[in-house]
């Protein structure tokens, strides 16, 4: 079954030239199509600016396309109001991002429990929730820590916990082995992977690494605004 599609898609930006003070559009995205199935792990790739974050940020609905469509589950996200929107990005959607993006003044066990909280569930059944959580991404015994008390491995698997947390079907993640080591970035990928599996997940992850590619079961290629197979 398919989770997303997208159809045409163009993205422009516009940016004022610092020189002329005159609007000038880039295009970034130029036409892009892709159906992503349920419970695939798709790799982008491609170089350096060529719009893997902006496709990320428009599949998670936090950009909104200048062209063309995206649907979800067979509906068409441009037609989402406002509340459906940000109901499709915190009930949909989990987002892991490169530098972790974890709560400095808040313990791993609170980083993780937030998502639950803000869905107003009930308290001590979260805790255990979080603790299983934490115990898949082996990292029971940091839930008291601060994210500045831990490994940058061990910040993205918690950031991994957190975006799982309210059990989302679509897993959006960039870059998340950017900023860590080969060891970690592998082991960070490989609980990724598994929890994708086991828990029945699509993923859709940006990388530059050809070795991170490789964990994901399809890889396309961006280039000009463009995907190549
Ligand atoms: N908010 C914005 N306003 C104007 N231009 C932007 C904005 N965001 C991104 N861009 C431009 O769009 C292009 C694509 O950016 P994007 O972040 O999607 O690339 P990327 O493929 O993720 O790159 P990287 O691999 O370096 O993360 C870049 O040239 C960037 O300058
Ligand atoms: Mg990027």
């Amino acid at each position: 079954m398919e989770l997303l599609r997208v159809c045409n898609l163009k993205k422009s930006y516009d940016i004022e030239n610092s020189r002329t003070m005159k609007k000038e559009k880039t295009e970034v995205l130029k036409e892009i199509s892709l159906s992503i199935a349920e419970e695939e792990a798709l790799c982008i790739m491609g170089r350096s600016g060529c719009g893997k974050t902006t496709l990320l940020k428009i599949l998670g609905g936090l950009l909104v396309p200048t062209a063309g469509s995206v649907f979800y589950k067979g509906e068409r996200m441009s037609g989402y109001g406002r509340k459906r929107m940000e109901a499709y990005r915190r009930a949909q959607v989990g987002f892991v991002f490169q530098d972790y993006k974890l709560l400095e003044h808040l313990t791993i066990m609170d980083n993780m429990i937030l998502p639950l909280m803000l869905d107003h569930r009930e308290v001590k059944e979260s805790v255990s929730k979080v603790e299983g959580m934490a115990r898949m991404l082996q990292i029971a015994d940091k839930l008291d820590y601060y994210p500045n008390e831990l490994s940058g491995g061990e910040k993205q698997r918690a950031a991994i916990g957190r975006a799982l947390m309210n059990d989302p079907p679509l897993i959006l993640a960039d870059e998340p082995t950017g900023n860590l080591d080969e060891a970690s970035g592998r082991m960070v990928m490989e609980l990724l992977i598994r929890l994708q599996k086991d828990l029945h997940k699509t993923l859709v992850l940006v990388t530059h690494d050809k070795e991170i590619a490789d964990f994901c079961s399809r890889m396309v290629m961006m280039k000009d605004g463009r995907l190549a197979g």
